[in-house]
């Protein structure tokens, strides 16, 4: 898949670390920023990645920031994306299977490396149930 990802200065060392995960299973990677430790602010990164969602430029985002809430306030204002935050494999399971999340948020303070890469095996491997939970997604937008 064409897979989009961005960080802000906490996620710096697990976005660099996901990247070689997915390329090394195959996926394209387009990484929207930022490389830096120095303290920014994620918007400045979320913003891009969600304007090649919208386009279809990339077709799901992967988003870290410290508690993960930043990255998923902004990305939920565009119409395409549902960034839902998974901090563990069951929720990752959830927020794909229920939520049909096409950006996923990781709270890089809050979990290890570990976690967070079986979060996005665990995202990357579910499908999307449909059914009642494709009638309670298309309730979203108001
Ligand atoms: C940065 O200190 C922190 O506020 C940011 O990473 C994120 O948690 C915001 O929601």
């Amino acid at each position: 898949m064409k897979i989009g990802i961005c960080s802000d200065h906490t996620g710096v060392e697990y976005k660099a670390r996901l990247i070689s995960y997915l390329l090394g299973k195959g996926h394209e990677v387009m990484n929207f920023g930022t490389e830096s430790t120095e303290s920014c602010d994620y918007n400045d990164f979320a913003h891009p990645l969600a304007r090649a969602i919208e386009s279809g430029e990339c077709e799901i985002g992967i988003a870290i920031c410290g508690t993960g809430n930043g990255m998923a306030l902004t990305l939920n204002h565009y119409d395409h994306i549902r960034a839902g935050l998974a901090w563990n494999t069951k929720v990752g399971f959830f927020v794909k299977a229920h939520n049909n999340a096409n950006v996923l948020v990781l709270p890089a303070r809050f979990i290890s490396y570990r976690m967070a890469v079986s979060i996005v095996r665990v995202w990357l491997e579910t499908e999307f149930e449909g059914g009642r939970h494709l009638r309670r997604i298309g309730k979203i937008l108001h």
